[in-house]
């Protein structure tokens, strides 16, 4: 390994069935004002609303709801929520869904005690907070984004047609405390599971593919794709396989709490793609990674390609035996679609409500980052476009 870096995950986890009993002791640790942030509805009817709010009212808690909070969070919803939490003197923030919500209760952190507007502030300049920041803690209802142990936070404005993500440099962004139970993510419905599922895969792929040094974080990285690819094919044939879905949990946190991007430099190409993608059509963030990662990671292969024959042995169990580089890590290739198809991910950009006619706007809203082995010009984003129109 060659690269420097430092490492420091303060969010502490509570992992399992009985993981929610941890929320009270927890809870008794900070502020009385409490923001509840939650989504559309699938907590309510789980029953899990009703659980945290006897929670909160057995603490003593005042409790400030902020509900409804969409998948792909709005810059606007963001400022209706800084508005009832300002209303409330809120001094802590209980986030309980999936990454949606979690982002939102971070932005939503940074954002309370800022005179200026988050947007301008977090998602156009990317600066790092100024004010105080409220601590939050978090339920998690759906594997996927590692939004539970990580500083990151996407919101989406749909008036400038922008997806954008900032992973806060500050740790006090990140969650005090997540609780975790892989039991309640059995109410996603398949699509989303799936959806999830991918959005981990390639999570670790955006880590994985720069960078040829000898490095302990590809090979943390390749053991987590294994264990994703054996769960994701157990949970999609019985979605209430506990020891599935709880690997499946596992991998999601640490495919994205950063510790296997240490000492590497990272792509990210999948996800500036698929957030433009999702910017125009509001699609599940996990099927916009999936519909973009085919025609990218065989735009790149040549470009890394040791890589890509590492990938295809490793992950894919390619048998390299007679074949040239070329061709174990097309077939690698070949494999990673097979799996993606076999459990169900729309891999069609049409599909997900894209037309030609957003062509100009979807190359506009990717950003170009070069930590990955290509560094792609706009000509070449459109290209990857109209080859995702094809399929
Ligand atoms: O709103 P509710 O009713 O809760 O329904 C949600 C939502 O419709 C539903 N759901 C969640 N848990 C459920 C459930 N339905 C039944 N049972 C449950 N247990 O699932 C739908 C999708 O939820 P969402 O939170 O949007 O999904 P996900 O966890 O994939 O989060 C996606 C967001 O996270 C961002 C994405 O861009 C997207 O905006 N990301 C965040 C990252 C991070 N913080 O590091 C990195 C990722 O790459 C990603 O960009
Ligand atoms: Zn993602």
């Amino acid at each position: 390994m060659l690269g420097d870096f430092t490492y420091c995950n303060p969010t502490k986890l509570y992992f399992g069935e009985k993981a929610l009993d941890n929320l009270e002791p927890e809870l008794r640790k900070y502020g009385n004002n409490v923001a509840f942030v939650y989504g559309g509805g699938s907590i309510k009817k789980s029953g899990l609303y009703d659980q945290v709010m006897t929670i909160l009212n057995k603490t003593g808690k005042k409790v400030a709801e902020i509900s409804g909070v969409m998948a792909n969070p709005t810059i606007d919803k963001l400022r209706e929520g800084i508005e009832i939490a300002r209303a409330n003197n809120v001094d802590f923030i209980l986030a309980v869904g999936g990454g949606s919500v979690l982002d939102y209760a971070k932005a939503l952190a940074v954002s309370i005690h800022e005179e200026e507007d988050p947007w301008d502030k977090y998602f156009d300049r990317f600066e790092e907070p100024t004010c105080p920041i409220v601590p939050i803690g978090t339920i998690l209802t759906m594997a996927g984004t590692g939004s539970e142990m990580n500083a990151g936070s996407v919101i989406t404005n749909p008036e400038k047609k922008l997806k954008v993500g900032h992973v806060f440099a500050s740790e006090e962004v990140m969650p005090r405390f997540s609780i975790m139970n892989p039991r309640l993510t059995m109410s996603l419905p398949t699509y989303q599971m799936v959806a999830g599922i991918y959005d981990i895969f390639n999570h670790i792929c955006e880590q994985y593919f720069s960078g040829n040094d000898d490095c302990p974080s590809d090979d943390i990285a390749e053991g987590l794709m294994r264990n994703l690819i054996r769960a994701s094919y157990k949970a999609v044939k019985n979605p209430k396989d506990y020891e599935a879905r709880s690997n499946i949990m596992w991998d999601a946190t640490w495919a994205l709490n950063t510790l296997i991007a240490k000492g590497k430099t990272e792509d990210w190409m999948v996800h500036m793609l698929g957030q433009s993608l999702g910017a125009l059509t509001n699609a599940t963030h996990g099927m916009t990674l999936a519909a973009m990662s085919i025609p990218y990671y065989h735009f790149i292969m040549m470009d890394g390609l040791p890589k890509f024959v590492r990938f295809a042995e490793n992950v894919w169990g390619v048998d390299p035996k007679g074949k040239n580089d070329i061709e174990i890590a097309s077939l690698g290739l070949a494999k990673m679609e097979g799996w993606m198809k076999d459990i169900g991910l729309v891999t069609s950009i049409r599909e997900l409500g894209a037309d030609k006619s957003m062509l100009d706007d979807l190359v506009n809203g990717v950003s170009i980052l070069n930590g990955g082995y290509r560094v792609l010009t706009k000509d070449e984003v459109r290209v990857l476009f109209m080859e995702a129109f094809k399929r």
